[in-house]
């Protein structure tokens, strides 16, 4: 396992604002019949990687210092173009798992951000997903093009399913406007990868646009059927704009952490529970950050035991920062665990 690796200390990631609601609700909008019909016909397939992968790099990846934000987040990638990943059949046999009857009767929610998504669905009710987002092939790929090693944040993330039908009754949503889909905000994950699994065939707008620091926006063209984009999300002003045209617009977004414990990790739930299942969302919480402590206080108790073997005297500078470090990591923690009224 390489070593501690910031040698300063980053900036904080920026706070993040949360939907109004407070609390998990149902969504208001109805999933078209026809539209839960056509997915429940595909014949159930297993996750095959060389089947249903269909990698190929993007063509481009803006860097964190190209946006003016050198030296900020956990990778110097801030966002790529999109790329494709998945294969037609890949789409399909998601969409089968989403528009399923346990799916549909457990994982729907709402809220004043995003009318209606599906979260949640968990390896059970969505083995064809959870296989596709733990393969290391997927993994490697997304890696690849965020420019560091990561893995989804945990479970109730893989994956978050936003879902826009064309309908003229639609909810009017809190900081949409004429233009945007998604007000500007910052992510609660490190990482995120948006994957359409709709046919955008006809469809304008749905880019994603990126604050500059002379207040300029950059547009980052939106993914099509298969393609996703990778975006360092929780360090980078965002918004989503409006779509136009096509059916429906399904996006499966997954949200990452770093793979090493070892690297800053400033993930926090603001934007996740008030459009969560509370039980599974802290119970996962708490799980991976504890793992994550306790990788990191392994390894430090390594390097310690070395340094007394070698007869090396101790840095208290070095363990000042490391158990500085450990207590902002559980002090965050306890800012994000909280009953909810
Ligand atoms: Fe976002």
């Amino acid at each position: 396992m390489p070593g501690i690796v910031q040698t300063s200390k980053p900036c904080k990631a920026p706070p993040v604002v949360g939907p109004r609601t407070t609390k998990a609700r149902r969504p208001i909008v109805d999933i078209p019949e026809f539209m839960i019909n056509e997915a429940r016909s595909t014949s159930v397939d297993k996750w095959d990687p060389s089947k249903h992968m269909a990698f190929k790099a993007p063509a481009a990846i803006y860097t964190m210092k190209e946006i003016g934000l050198e030296g900020q987040g956990i990778s110097p990638h801030a966002v790529s173009e999109p790329f494709p990943l998945f294969t037609r059949e890949a789409i399909m046999q998601m969409r089968r798992e989403i528009f399923s009857d346990l799916v549909m009767k457990n994982c729907r929610f709402g809220s004043d951000f995003i009318a209606n998504m599906v979260r949640g669905m968990g390896a059970e009710r969505a083995p064809f997903i959870y296989d596709a987002w733990y393969d290391p092939a997927i993994l490697a790929a997304i890696s690849a093009v965020a420019g560091v090693d990561l893995i989804p944040a945990f479970d109730y993330e893989v994956a978050n399913v936003n879902i826009s039908i064309n309908d003229e009754k639609a909810e009017v949503l809190t900081g949409s406007d004429e233009e945007s889909a998604v007000a500007w905000h910052y992510d609660s994950f490190p990482f995120v990868c948006v994957t359409m699994a709709s046919d955008c065939t006809g469809m304008v707008g749905g880019e994603t646009a990126i604050k500059l620091p002379d207040g300029s926006e950059k547009k980052v063209r939106g993914p099509a059927m298969g393609t996703a984009v990778v975006m360092q999300g929780r360090y980078i002003n965002h918004r989503a704009m409006k779509a136009f045209g096509g059916r429906e617009r399904i996006a499966l977004v997954t949200a990452f952490r770093p793979r090493n414990p070892l690297v800053r990790d400033e993930t926090i739930l603001t934007g996740v529970r008030p459009i969560s299942h509370l039980e599974e969302l802290y119970s996962q919480y708490v799980a991976y950050r504890f793992d994550v402590l306790e990788e990191r206080f392994r390894h430090k108790l390594k390097e310690e035991r070395r340094r007394v073997v070698m007869k090396r005297s101790i840095n208290i500078g070095d363990l000042r920062s490391f158990i500085e470090d450990q207590q902002n990591y559980l002090a965050s923690m306890l800012e994000e665990l909280y009953e909810v009224e």
